[in-house]
């Protein structure tokens, strides 16, 4: 067993839980995991190569070739596949029009999920993602959901310039069958519509205490 915590915040695209996971690592002075950027860089590499992402298959056999490194920058993950991390091409449109597809195939959570994990190995964690505290770690205590209105969300996106109908990632990510997007048992949710970061930021350290994590915070 490791001797190391994670803390799993998962919810809706745009939803504010890499902002929340990123204040949240610096103030606690944790490893902050962006489980998406995973899914999305497998996604690159196969348009990258051009496989096609809907064709399962060759998807599966794709990923067998892949060499995924998990790394850890600043107390940030980094990931890069054959040697090459594509960085800022994982928001593009394209990657966000077949992440949810490519996220759906259980061989690829398998091979991500494993990665994830090994994190714990090392670091004292907050991961954010989909199924963080109902497949990658059920067993920590630590659960938040975090989530905000749809047109809240639609438009966070707007105002960072992306092109990203969340709506149906939602509803992929929802609906699929393995390790669909649900709120975990023991999380609680943390609706961000109307928070500011700060707000927000201080709404979820008042749950993990809530949830028993002794939190000195180290800024
Ligand atoms: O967090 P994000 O929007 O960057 O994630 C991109 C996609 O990756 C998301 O639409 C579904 C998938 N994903 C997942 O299936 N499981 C996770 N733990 C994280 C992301």
């Amino acid at each position: 067993m490791s001797s190391h915590f994670a803390i799993a915040i998962d919810g809706p695209a745009a939803s504010g839980k890499s902002t929340l996971a990123k204040e949240l690592a610096k103030r606690l002075g944790l490893v902050m995991v962006n489980s998406g950027a995973m899914y999305r860089a497998v996604t690159w590499k196969l348009l990258e190569d051009g496989v096609d992402p809907e064709d399962e298959s060759a998807v599966v056999e794709a990923l067998q070739g892949m060499k995924i490194s998990c790394g850890v920058e600043g107390l940030v993950s980094t990931v890069s596949i054959d040697g090459f991390d594509p960085g800022e091409q994982l928001r593009g449109e394209e990657i966000n029009g077949k992440v949810s597809g490519v996220s759906a195939i259980p061989a690829v959570r398998d091979r991500l999920v494993g990665l994830q994990r090994e994190y714990l190995e090392r670091f004292d964690l907050v991961m954010e993602g989909r199924d963080i505290g109902t497949v990658v770690f059920p067993d920590t205590p630590y659960k938040i959901y975090v989530d905000a209105d749809e047109s809240v969300r639609a438009q966070r996106r707007v105002a960072i310039g992306e092109v990203d109908s969340v709506s149906d990632r939602d509803r992929t990510d929802s609906e699929r069958i393995t390790a669909p997007l649900k709120v975990a048992e023991g999380a609680v949710v943390l609706d961000t519509s109307t928070h500011t970061i700060e707000s927000g930021v201080r709404a979820a350290i008042d749950i993990l205490r809530s949830q028993g994590l002794e939190i000195r915070e180290t800024q």
